[in-house]
């Protein structure tokens, strides 16, 4: 691949050695892919249903566009000026200072996520298996559902292998590199990924209850709406669009150079991540309505709640089987950018080969991922983790899910809009400054999302809720 470079990136010859991106649909399907996972199809719905339907969604969509676009913009521009890393990226625009810890928090949080998304990934894998072996063929009860999905997940024999198996296949997409590995499996898996998840919608709007679904996704009832629905609304946005720590950062690293309008690639990635959140919602909620059931079924939702009422479907077992397919399906893009945030900062930064830092990341993962498999009964211990809700699971999970991507977030607006500059970033983006365009990301980068923000973090303190 040809690239140029400029004073501000590292010398020549590294960055012509550089995988990349082969193309502008590549790219945006790899960034989509990282965007599109379980956030949207497991924890979106749920936290939609807790959070009363309609008004927790507007809200979300108001964050993910007037915060999540600008941040996923402010990332771009930082990878596609340095072409490095998470970390040496904040080295290069900022030598000699501590911003680079901004790269670091974002590639921890890459380890302690990768190790909880991917027991949630093998929980989809292992109701796929179920789904194929015909488990939900004939109807069972919520409470049956129940008891068979507490048994699944606090059984270690079936859920660390199986979050074993989702590390490894991701991890090999990784070893290939970007453009052979990423983009090509990005292309392959994307387009099966919106198949399954267009039939399961169009099945499910035919449902009679599809209409008290769509009610209870659209019609907004303001008065519902809380603070802390507000907060879950903001982490969700953020986590949703694998935004706040570097991964944008990394993916915008391996662009081509001579790529300058970033603002359509940012603005597909963030409207195809919420049009599958919503999609998600469209699938699950008629198909509660019309089995009776409470919107309000919590993380247990994708897992309890739907296999009950696949079990009662004409042709539930093919649906079923469809369902956990695109759930293991958009887990597995979004894992691979976990890793390659990783890979690519000790590729980078410290020259590792990325056979390398690809065994050391998924080992890693796999160690720090059997605790978190093991939190919901398969240990005592891990069950129980200082008395945090879910465990090991529970604590990565809010701990970095939330509230470090948030806090990374604020960090890149920071440093984007006071620090290195608008300008340059704009320069990078292809935007002109004085445009609509400009005016409006500068001021959400320098204003808007650091006091949004802020006010969630200030929140926090103050009430001691984590979302
Ligand atoms: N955006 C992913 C999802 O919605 O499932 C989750 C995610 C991917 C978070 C990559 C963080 C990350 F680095």
């Amino acid at each position: 691949m040809e690239v140029m470079t400029d004073q501000s990136s590292a010398p020549a010859q590294d960055a012509a050695r550089r995988d990349g991106f082969a193309s502008r649909v590549g790219f945006v399907l790899s960034a989509a892919g990282s965007a599109i996972g379980l956030g949207n199809i497991w924890r979106f719905p749920y936290m939609a249903g807790e959070g009363g339907g309609a008004a927790f969604v507007l809200v979300y969509i108001l964050f993910v566009l007037l915060l999540g676009f600008p941040v996923m913009m402010a990332e771009f521009s930082i990878g596609q000026a340095t072409r490095r890393g998470a970390v040496q990226s904040f080295e290069v625009l900022a030598p000699g200072t501590r911003w680079s810890w901004v790269g670091r928090l974002g590639v921890s949080a890459g380890y302690a996520i990768l190790a909880f998304y991917s027991a949630v990934a093998g929980w989809a894998l292992g109701y796929l298996e179920k789904s194929v072996s015909g488990a939900f063929a004939s109807p069972i009860s919520a409470d049956a559902s129940g008891e068979l999905f507490s048994s699944f997940i606090a059984s270690p024999v079936t859920s660390i292998p199986a979050a074993a198996l989702i590390i490894a296949l991701s991890a090999a997409v990784v070893f290939k590199g970007v453009g052979r590995g990423i983009e090509r499996a990005s292309f392959v898996l994307m387009p099966i990924f919106f198949l399954l998840l267009l039939g399961l919608a169009v099945h499910s709007l035919m449902l009679p209850g599809a209409g008290d679904g769509l009610r209870f996704l659209f019609k907004p009832d303001l008065s519902k709406l809380t603070v802390p629905i507000v907060m879950s609304a903001l982490g969700q946005a953020f986590f949703s669009l694998s935004i706040g720590m570097g991964v944008m950062v990394t993916y915008g690293s391996y662009l081509n150079r001579r790529e300058t309008g970033l603002a359509p690639l940012a603005l597909s990635s963030v409207a195809a991540d919420t049009g599958v959140a919503l999609l998600a919602g469209l699938i699950i909620f008629p198909a509660i309505f019309t089995a009776g059931m409470k919107p309000a079924g919590g993380p247990g939702l994708a897992f309890v709640t739907l296999p009950t009422i696949f079990s009662t479907l004409p042709m539930g077992s093919l649906i079923a089987t469809a369902f956990y397919a695109l759930l293991v399906i958009a887990a597995l893009t979004s894992i691979v950018s976990m890793i390659e945030l990783i890979a690519a900062d000790l590729v980078d930064r410290k020259g590792w080969t990325r056979g390398r830092a690809v065994l050391l990341i998924a080992g890693v993962g796999f160690l720090l991922g059997i605790p978190c498999a093991l939190s919901f009964g398969g240990s005592a211990f891990f069950t129980r983790f200082f008395g945090v809700p879910d465990g090991f699971f529970g604590l990565l999970n809010i701990a970095f899910g939330n509230l470090v991507m948030v806090l990374g977030g604020l960090f890149i607006c920071l440093f984007v809009g006071w620090k290195w500059g608008m300008p340059q970033a704009l320069k990078v983006l292809g935007i002109a400054e004085g445009k609509k365009l400009g005016v409006l990301l500068s001021f959400s980068i320098r204003w808007l999302c650091p006091a949004a923000i802020a006010a969630v973090l200030i929140f926090i303190v103050i009430t001691g809720k984590f979302f």
